[in-house]
């Protein structure tokens, strides 16, 4: 077993008592936290209403500010939040109408880039790295709301997205457009946001960021939309969860304690084309995956754990990282939703449509994590497809001992075959992160519009993508 840093200093707690992080602060044990799992009740991040609207735009005014927050009990932690808490408010917009979106840094004291993630918004709205607002200032960010989805909001500053989006910097996105509004899943409340991430905390309540010598932040304490390991009462009835890994670094391979299957009805770029039946599935930074599980089946009193089978490569700790939150089934409601047949038009792309092949090698070089042998350098474009190109890439990890989830800015792109076979039958739809495991190699395809400029493509393990697998594509005219 090869010995990280972090396990090395684990060690060196368990002989010498202690556990001394590199920022100076000691790590809170798990009986500190004071945390009984599936006690705090689960809640929703709230939702933000416009400051004024017109025929065709909403305006919103969002302010990213650091606030002292309870999310440990009895314990005050210092986030940085959108509005102050984290994780941010849910926009909910129509598909057609304009959002127009003031990011105010007032406070912060660091600078900061908004990047709404699975937007196809013009170059200068995408929360490039290197646009950045500097403390005083902020900058409005018009969104097209092209299509419907689960998108989120989060930094992306150039070498501190990790500790930005760590801190707090991140919120839910939601389009709605009529053709989905019209299917009959279920609404409203039963409409629900799950935004999972992984948090460590030192025992004076802050959060620890430790990227491990810029490889990994990885937590002991999972929090869903900032609860650490809620409980959620629901009905006997169906629930549409929109999920959401805002984690830095950790993957998740979720499944249900029933060992019951449900229904996987969206990806991070809408719905799917039809619904699949699934028992688990593979999730890393930066995706969204949409599920529908039906709790009619179950009595009242039935408790049903959202669970982490660890993939691998993620720091696992046991008794606490395996489980994610839980739902009690505690009373009857009706239920007029269901689940069609058909969710989406859709048309494959086919790889005879493409007019080329790029590759893209994600590794480790020197210390380094680069794409193709190349670090991030804003002069450097690393491709340019023509407006309305359809084009396969491949990317690729030739290593063991990790994984790179790739997101593609401005484009969603469809999956054409992982190792040579088809992708799981959960990916299959409209994408922008694609799961580059340990020694896999994918082919995805997409037609690069509906914006010409030069977008981002980088691994969303965000420490990664800091220190500096990030590379740029340039659409051209
Ligand atoms: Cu969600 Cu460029 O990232
Ligand atoms: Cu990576």
């Amino acid at each position: 077993m090869k010995i990280t840093r972090r396990k090395a200093l684990q060690l060196g707690a368990f002989a010498g008592g202690a556990l001394l992080l590199p920022t100076g602060l000691e790590r809170i044990s798990y009986a500190q936290t004071a945390v009984n799992k599936f006690t705090l009740p689960f809640r929703r991040p709230p939702v933000l209403q416009p400051v004024r609207s017109d025929a065709q735009t909403d305006y919103y005014e969002i302010t990213m500010r650091k606030a002292q927050v309870e999310i440990l009990p009895g314990k005050s932690t210092e986030i940085w939040g959108y509005n102050g808490i984290t994780p941010g408010p849910t926009i909910i917009q129509r598909a057609g109408r304009q959002s127009v979106v003031r990011f105010i840094n007032n406070s912060l004291g660091v600078p900061t880039s908004t990047h709404l993630h699975g937007m196809a918004s013009l170059p200068q709205y995408d929360g490039y790295a290197e646009d950045l607002t500097f403390p005083g200032y902020y900058k409005d960010y018009y969104y097209p709301n092209n299509r419907a989805a689960t998108l989120w909001y989060h930094d992306h500053a150039i070498h501190a997205t990790a500790r930005n989006v760590y801190m707090g910097l991140a919120g839910m996105y939601i389009v709605q457009d009529q053709t989905e509004l019209d299917l009959p899943l279920p609404k409203g409340e039963y409409d629900v946001p799950l935004i999972i991430q992984d948090k460590q905390f030192a025992t004076n309540g802050s959060l620890i960021f430790d990227d491990q010598g810029e490889k990994s932040q990885f937590g002991d304490v999972i929090v869903v939309n900032g609860v650490p390991w809620p409980r959620m009462e629901v009905a006997r009835r169906k629930y549409r969860f929109r999920a959401l890994n805002g984690s830095i670094s950790r993957s998740y391979q979720l499944s249900l304690s029933t060992g019951d299957s449900f229904l996987m009805i969206g990806t991070d770029a809408g719905l799917k084309p039809a619904p699949v039946a699934v028992k688990n599935f593979r999730f890393a930074s930066g995706e969204r995956y949409e599920f529908v599980i039906d709790f009619s089946k179950y009595p009242i009193g039935t408790q049903i754990i959202l669970r982490n089978t660890n993939p691998k490569n993620n720091d696992e700790y046991s008794g606490r990282t395996n489980e994610i939150m839980r739902f009690d089934v505690v009373r009857d409601a009706p239920d007029d939703s269901s689940v069609p047949s058909q969710l989406r038009a859709f048309t494959p792309l086919l790889a005879s449509q493409a007019v080329r092949t790029r590759e893209f090698r994600y590794e480790r070089t020197n210390g380094l994590w680069v794409i193709n042998g190349k670090v991030w350098d804003v002069n450097r474009v690393d491709g340019a497809p023509q407006f309305g190109d359809i084009e396969i890439w491949r990317l690729y990890n030739n290593s063991g001992g990790w994984f790179h989830p790739i997101h593609l800015h401005l484009i969603d792109c469809q999956i054409l075959d992982r190792n040579g076979r088809a992708p799981f039958s959960y990916e299959v739809g409209w994408k922008d992160v694609f799961y580059v495991g340990e020694n896999e190699s994918i082919r995805v395809i997409g037609k690069f519009g509906p914006n010409t400029g030069k977008y981002m493509q980088h691994c969303h393990n965000t420490v990664h993508e800091d220190h500096d697998m990030m590379s740029q594509f340039e659409v051209l005219q």
